[in-house]
């Protein structure tokens, strides 16, 4: 029979039950407990804590989200890990304003309402919830969407706030023979049904009145978008940048959506990226990889509230820059849009 334990997390005082059979990660999310998460595949390290004492096994991951020499000091990765003894761990990375404010997840049906392309390899994928109101988010959560017929899912970023009528938007980068991604081609229509499980993700505003750094590439604009579109909701007045980085300037998506915010956002400074190429007028100090123009542009960048979406090597670039600019880490947000492993690394 499966035995359930006591997990107590330091230094917030919280207590858990964990049964051997789900990930710590899954009893915290089933119990309302919203520790620090992002891939929950053991791809990304953002689960990364300290087990204090107990006894645990870890499902397979990557050891570039945990190296062998942090396995052996006592680093677990929370989304991997399943309780043998009752544990007591020190999370590295929490949040007091979010740790109490987990919403229930919920798997629910949503049916396709559209499907744009908005470049050659970039959907803009539309959903509605058969039943409005089922699932609950913030902005800048992301849920997990079934591949029909498999057993596996793929996590995708929602582009907007809730919407009464249950309205779900995505902003999805095809990969060919992407699992899901590919499906977009000519297989999901619109009309079909999909499940979905979620809400997921640390990626949510914190309560700052910091200037805000913005920066993301492809993909990355979809929890970017809901976060402006959250600021604008609340008419924020908080000085904002956003750095996008695309390859070519047919790749810059979302010009009608960002002018739109532009307008309810007064203060918002919107600063394309190109990276491959780019017309001859364009700015010089606009091209390069996003990173190297945030750090041609940033002359404070300890002083924001910086948040990152996009692939892991963006994000891994960016976090160098934000490390040698001594940007304290509890001002450092990031998504990193891992890929799902075959059959997880190492
Ligand atoms: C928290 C989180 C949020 C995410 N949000 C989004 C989102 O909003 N929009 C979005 O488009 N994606 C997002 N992703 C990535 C997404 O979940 C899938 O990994 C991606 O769509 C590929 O899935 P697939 O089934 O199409 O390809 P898979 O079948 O998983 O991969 C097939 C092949 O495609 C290629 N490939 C897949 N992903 C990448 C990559 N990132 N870089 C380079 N090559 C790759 C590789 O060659 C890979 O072997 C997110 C991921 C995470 C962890
Ligand atoms: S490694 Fe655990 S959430 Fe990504």
């Amino acid at each position: 029979m499966t035995e359930t334990h006591k997990v107590r997390f330091e230094p917030v005082g919280i207590d858990i039950d964990v049964s051997e059979d789900e990930t710590v990660l899954d009893a915290a999310f089933r119990q309302g407990v919203m520790l620090m998460h992002g891939c929950k595949e053991g791809q990304c390290s953002a689960c990364k804590s300290f087990l204090l004492d107990g006894d645990v096994q870890m499902d397979r991951y990557s050891t570039f989200a945990l190296a062998d020499y942090e396995s052996d000091e006592g680093y677990v990765l929370l989304c991997r890990a399943h309780a043998y003894s009752d544990l007591e761990v020190e999370l590295i990375n929490f949040d007091e304003e979010m740790i109490h404010s987990g919403l229930p997840v919920v798997t629910v049906p949503a049916r396709v309402a559209e499907l744009n392309e908005l470049t050659a390899d970039i959907t803009h994928l539309v959903l509605t919830l058969v039943e409005p109101g089922s699932l609950r988010y913030y902005p800048g959560q992301y849920v997990d969407i079934h591949i029909p017929g498999q057993v596996e899912h793929r996590s995708f970023s929602m582009a907007a706030p809730p919407s009464p009528d249950g309205r779900l938007e995505f902003i999805i980068k095809r990969y060919p023979g992407g699992h899901f991604s590919r499906l977009l081609e000519d297989k999901i229509m619109v009309g079909d049904q999909l499940e979905l499980t979620g809400p997921y993700g640390s990626f949510t505003l914190r309560s700052s009145d910091r200037p805000l750094l913005l920066a993301a590439g492809g993909a990355g604009m979809a929890p970017m978008l809901a976060l402006l579109r959250q600021l604008a909701e609340a008419r924020s007045e908080r000085a904002i940048t956003f750095y996008y980085g695309a390859r070519t300037e047919p790749d810059l998506i979302c010009a009608p959506e960002l002018a739109e915010l532009a307008e309810r956002l007064p203060q918002l400074r919107f600063v394309p990226c190109l990276s491959e190429s780019w017309p001859a007028d364009w700015i010089e100090a606009r091209t390069g990889y996003v990173h190297d123009v945030v750090e041609r542009h940033e002359t404070d960048l300890a002083g924001s509230e910086v948040y990152l979406c996009g692939p892991p090597p963006m994000i891994d670039a960016a976090l160098g820059l934000l490390s040698g600019a001594a940007v304290p880490s509890g001002q450092i947000h990031f998504d990193k849009f891992t890929i799902t492993a075959e059959s997880g690394t190492d």
